[in-house]
């Protein structure tokens, strides 16, 4: 038999049945001496691994970014370069359902990127929405865990989610998207997806630029109303899966147009609201969306568990020419998500061929479980630096500009002085009738068995942003509140 063929042990032993344990006579007992068996029992044991705490249920491919306009002026990123062609990962996810739950949910959906650039990973974590419920970190655990399980009922709570929104008004813009049309894309294919936070751009005169990435759906926007993704759900719990993954293998490759918006660094003083605010947009007026490459999906990964349950993406990874900003939300993700990768995955879960940078890494961590890399320092002796065993040495060439802040130390009140319903003022205005029925009658169904003083509460925010859009949830409130006399 050959080589190739022969079913090894994980030691590499060629093992000789597969089909029978060992045992004392034919009806057993079993021999401890089964290592084999034992084994396989043993790996068993351990196909789980933890699933992420948010973004669980998700679907990927990979594929490439096409730069194909120029803001060399900037940036020096090699990825942004016009001409550049660099390769790269996406994984589209809910937020709040587990690893097994449905695809077709009213939900936020997760659009991370992670681009294997010549100078290292850009990950660029975002979402189908342009902002996001909150502005302070501190508020992230307790907000999630409104969207998940209650601890007694084990079962999801439409109470604890409006109790928590209508004490948050700065949630009214993001909760406004998830309750509109956007709120339950056909496909993933289907959607925008946006960086959402404000980041930075600098160029090689060390010059500083605010920035949005928003990546704009090719295949159009197209959504499914509540029925219809029930509907869907007693069909098929993989929707997502079926449509991502079938059409790659098609060779219908899906694609989105990049654009940026680009602040000059010194209008972040005279912007009327806080551009490093994540619970607003940057209206297009006043910073006009550039265009500037294609990102298209092209390639199934050939085994789900290692290229994307493995896949860990995270906002610290950005590379020269890209830099963070002030905005704390995104400040607490440069810590958040690296921690969950080493506790999900491991130590050195970079080391993941799914992590792995596309180009060469010299580092000075050493040992830790599961290294399987040895030394990465460009020298065998060299495990330490400074050294003069011609380890790898700090480049300052690509140094970022200093990051110009201010102020006092202090626990600042987010909520001070913050307007909360101009911006969904706006989106209220620029749907159609027939978008504003549907976003009423879906907020409506969410408050389905919440105390009617937290509905008044979140009725009271929306009546600041319009009374058009309070009045219009308190009207589906009726309907269906009659329907369900109706039928009673
Ligand atoms: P514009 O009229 O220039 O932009 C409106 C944007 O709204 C378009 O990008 C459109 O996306 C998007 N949009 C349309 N329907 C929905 C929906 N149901 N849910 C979410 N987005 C939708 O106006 P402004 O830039 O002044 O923004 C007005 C409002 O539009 C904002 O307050 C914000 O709620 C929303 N918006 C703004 C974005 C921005 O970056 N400025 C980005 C996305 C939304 P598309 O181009 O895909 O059709
Ligand atoms: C996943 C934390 C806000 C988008 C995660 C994970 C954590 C986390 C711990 C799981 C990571 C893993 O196990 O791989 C946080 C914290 C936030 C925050 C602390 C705020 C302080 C946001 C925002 C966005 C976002 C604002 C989008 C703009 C995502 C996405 C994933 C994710 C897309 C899934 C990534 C993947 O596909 O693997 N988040 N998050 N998160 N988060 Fe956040």
């Amino acid at each position: 038999m050959s080589d190739t063929k022969r079913l090894t042990t994980t030691a590499g032993a060629p093992i000789a049945d597969n089909q029978n344990s060992l045992t004392a006579g034919a009806h057993g007992p079993l021999l401890m001496q089964d290592y084999q068996l034992l084994e396989k029992l043993a790996h068993q044991n351990r196909e789980r691994i933890p699933e992420r705490v948010v973004h669980a249920k998700g679907w990927g491919a990979f594929g490439t970014l096409r730069i194909t306009g120029d803001i060399s002026a900037y940036t020096r990123a090699k990825a942004l370069q016009p001409g550049t062609e660099t390769p790269m990962l996406a994984r589209f996810s809910t937020v709040a359902g587990e690893m097994g739950a449905a695809d077709h949910e009213r939900d936020v959906r997760g659009f991370a990127l992670k681009f294997y650039t010549e100078e290292g990973n850009w990950d660029l974590v975002g979402n189908n929405t342009p902002v996001f419920f909150i502005r302070d970190p501190y508020k992230f655990p307790d907000f999630i865990h409104t969207q998940k399980r209650h601890p007694r009922s084990n079962l999801r709570s439409p109470t604890a989610m409006w109790d928590f929104w209508s004490l948050s008004p700065e949630s009214l813009h993001q909760v406004s998207i998830l309750m509109s049309d956007r709120g339950l894309p056909r496909t993933p294919v289907n959607m925008n997806g946006y960086g959402s936070h404000t980041y930075s751009l600098w160029n090689d005169a060390g010059e500083r630029f605010w920035v949005k990435f928003h990546f704009k759906t090719q295949q159009g926007h197209s959504h499914y109303t509540n029925r219809e993704g029930e509907e869907i759900v007693g069909k098929t719990r993989e929707g997502y899966q079926e449509a991502l993954f079938g059409m790659i293998e098609a060779g219908e490759f899906p694609r989105w147009t990049l654009q940026v918006q680009i602040m000059p660094e010194a209008d972040a003083e005279k912007t009327p609201y806080n551009p490093f605010d994540l619970t607003k947009v940057w209206p297009h007026a006043d910073y006009p969306p550039i265009e500037i490459g294609v990102m298209e999906l092209n390639r199934n990964p050939d085994n789900y568990f290692a290229e994307i349950e493995q896949a860990a993406f995270s906002p610290s990874n950005i590379v020269p020419g890209i830099g963070h900003s002030p905005d704390k939300m995104l400040q607490a993700r440069v810590f958040s998500y690296a921690d969950a990768h080493r506790y999900r995955l491991g130590t050195h879960y970079e080391a993941l061929p799914v992590n792995q940078p596309k180009c060469p890494v010299h580092h000075y961590h050493k040992d830790g479980s599961m290294n399987f890399f040895g030394q990465k320092t460009g020298a065998v002796d060299a495990y330490y630096e400074p050294n003069s065993m011609g380890g790898a040495t700090e480049d300052p060439s690509v140094m970022e500009p200093p990051l110009k802040i201010s102020g006092d130390a202090a626990r600042y009140n987010h909520r001070d002085g913050n307007d909360d319903y101009s911006q969904p003022r706006a989106l209220h205005d620029l749907m159609t009738d027939d978008q504003r029925a549907r976003l009423y009658m879906n907020t409506a169904e969410s408050m389905q068995g919440v105390p009617q003083h937290i509905i008044d509460r979140a009725l009271a925010n929306y009546d600041k942003v319009s009374p058009a859009y309070g009045d219009g949830i308190r009207a589906a409130l009726r309907e269906l509140a009659g329907a369900r006399a109706a039928a009673e």
